[in-house]
């Protein structure tokens, strides 16, 4: 298969190592470099994000340290891979920062004098891997996968990403020894194919 250039997304505010979303993205990294893809990880525990707090700034304001370098990598990759805690129902604080931050016009679309903006990330392809402590059936048909639906369509279709791919893991606070090797075995294959 094709080498791809994939930027991993940790969207986890705790730094923890043990966290299953850190372990997860470590096992993607690791199948996509064993089968000879380019890794470069963005971790949202320890870039500096500022809150975004004004259209003004959104718009007209000018990234720098973390947020310039994230872009370049972003713009690097061809495959976002991005993990994150179902937190109160959506993704955490952190990364919501980070997406407002690395979305601004400019570099992810650009507004045109009529229509709809153009998607300056389209090409780019991506796979959302959510945890939770909820069964993942019922994040996927009582609560319609809602925020992973808006990252799907309200952040990344928006930009031009997509197809996104999606990996629901429940259930997460009683995870066998078993399982979670079941799923980091996953994680190595998903990296492997560049999926
Ligand atoms: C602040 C907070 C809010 C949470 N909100 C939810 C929630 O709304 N629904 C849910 O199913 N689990 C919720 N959880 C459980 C987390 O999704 C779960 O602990 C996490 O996915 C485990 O992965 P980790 O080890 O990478 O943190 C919440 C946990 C925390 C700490």
């Amino acid at each position: 298969m094709t080498p791809r250039r994939i930027a991993v997304v940790i969207g986890h505010p705790d730094p923890a190592p043990e966290r299953l979303c850190r372990q997860l993205a470590a096992a993607y990294a690791k199948g996509a470099e064993e089968a000879g893809h380019a890794v470069r990880t963005l971790d949202v525990a320890v870039l500096e994000i500022p809150y975004l707090r004004t259209k003004v700034d959104f718009e007209t304001g000018t990234s720098t340290g973390d947020i310039a370098s994230a872009q370049e990598t972003l713009a690097w990759a061809e495959h976002w891979v991005i993990l994150y805690p179902l937190w109160l129902g959506s993704m955490p604080a952190m990364l919501k920062a980070f997406f407002e931050q690395v979305g601004r016009p400019g570099f992810a679309f650009r507004y045109r004098d009529k229509g709809f903006p153009e998607k300056l990330m389209a090409g780019r392809t991506a796979h959302i891997v959510v945890t939770m402590g909820m069964p993942a059936l019922a994040y996927r048909w009582f609560f319609f996968a809602h925020s992973l639906r808006a990252l799907k369509r309200n952040i990344l279709a928006f930009i031009g990403v997509k197809p996104v791919g999606e990996t629901i893991i429940g259930g997460v606070d009683g995870l066998t020894a078993e399982k979670v090797a079941a799923l980091m075995a996953k994680m190595r294959a998903a990296g492997a194919s560049a999926r």
